[in-house]
């Protein structure tokens, strides 16, 4: 970490890793598999068990999990996938990649999250599926998403890349994202992440056949697993009977994954109490505002998104906390802004999208953060917004 005043620079995130990751990475290296192998078959086990999903198939990150999550609903060229600009790049990326077109509709400004009041005029005879995301841990409105859905028999992909332990109340109970409560739910190791490997990504299911499927593509199509033919007493012949990619996760980040899986709620617990005191903090700042949970929802807080007030510059803020040490993020990224996204232009206004782009700044918030430095994040903000006008 670097210095500024003598303190310590706070940066935007910081991965938690011990002595426990790197020895469950010394033993992988050790025990003669290092690709994808029993590592990998015990980490789904543990994380369909942690997040109550019948299946958890791992891959190589989020983005190839959403590319496979799509090809197995078989999204494909002439199809179009109602989803948000408002995400990281990868979410429409993936529609892309499937030769489909991905129709963004606006954000809900309270939540960050897909509105659901706006897939009515996002309907056409060629929308397949809606791709929605979790943004930042936030869970979205899923109860209204599934009606839409089921009414116009459409297949839900959750991306849920930045909201492993986040929650849902479902008739009294709270479940966890990626049960999941659309057809199949994808999350991401990277380290901005909750829990992370470097890279790494997951995809769960409630359907044997979505699950089958997804673990022939990951694997370049091959019909017998390494494990497999490892195993067997006798010679298999392996055979490619559909056309697959290389979108394995190794061992050795599975290794990594499942240490980090064990210490989930932990992790969500003390994530939540750092984002309990920037509410309690913020609440003393008027310009900024912070960001909202339903009562149905609860964020694990992956990131801690606010608001700046409208006459408030957002790049003017940024600096003058980088100037204090303190490192933060512009509001999430609008892909339609983007050059491949800018033509054709999207067919429906996203005003609120790009609005939560240019009024927000993600806070910094990691698990080893302090009492004393939220305090430093709030009261440097809190000086930032007035000189920032
Ligand atoms: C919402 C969302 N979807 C997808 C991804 C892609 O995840 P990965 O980096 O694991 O491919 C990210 C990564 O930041 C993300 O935030």
């Amino acid at each position: 970490m670097t210095e500024t005043d003598g303190r310590k620079t706070i940066p935007i995130a910081r991965p938690w890793i011990g002595e426990e990751e790197i020895e469950a990475v010394s033993r992988v290296l050790r025990s003669g598999w290092i690709t994808q192998g029993p590592e990998v078959a015990k980490l789904e086990q543990e994380f369909a068990l942690a997040i109550g999903a019948d299946h958890a198939c791992a891959v190589s990150n989020c983005t190839t999990a959403l590319h496979l999550a799509l090809l197995a609903l078989e999204v494909g060229p002439g199809d179009e996938v109602i989803t948000v600009s408002h995400s990281f790049i990868a979410t429409a990326n993936t529609v892309r990649m499937c030769g489909a077109t991905p129709i963004f509709v606006d954000v809900e400004p309270a939540t960050f999250n897909i509105d659901p009041e706006r897939f009515e005029e996002a309907l056409t005879d060629r929308t397949k599926a809606i791709l929605c995301v979790h943004q930042m841990g936030m869970p979205c409105d899923l109860g209204a998403i599934l009606r839409f859905s089921r009414r116009h028999s459409l297949g839900v992909i959750e991306d849920a890349a930045c909201a492993i332990g986040s929650e849902v109340q479902v008739e009294e109970r709270w479940e966890r994202i990626g049960k999941p409560h659309g057809d199949l739910a994808c999350f991401s190791f990277h380290p901005r992440k909750v829990v992370t490997a470097g890279e790494g990504g997951m995809i769960t299911s409630s359907s044997g056949k979505l699950d089958d499927e997804i673990r022939l593509l990951r694997h370049q199509g091959m019909s017998i697993s390494d494990a497999v033919r490892h195993e067997s007493a006798s010679v298999l012949v392996e055979s490619y009977p559909v056309l697959g990619y290389n979108y394995r996760l190794t061992d050795i980040q599975a290794a990594v994954a499942r240490v980090q899986l064990g210490r989930l709620p932990e992790i969500v617990e003390q994530r939540r109490r750092l984002g309990a005191l920037y509410a309690a903090g913020l609440d003393r700042v008027p310009e900024v505002r912070a960001p909202h949970e339903a009562d149905w929802a609860r964020s694990n807080w992956q990131s801690y998104c606010v608001r700046l007030a409208g006459d408030l510059k957002q790049e003017r803020v940024m600096q003058f906390l980088l100037d204090r040490g303190i490192s933060t993020r512009r509001g999430i990224m609008c892909a339609h802004r983007e050059d491949p996204y800018r033509s054709p232009p999207p067919r429906h206004t996203l005003t609120e999208s790009e609005r939560a782009q240019d009024r927000c700044i993600l806070l910094p918030l990691y698990q080893e953060m302090s009492e004393g430095e939220i305090e430093r994040v709030v009261d440097a903000l809190a000086e930032a917004v007035g000189h920032s006008r």
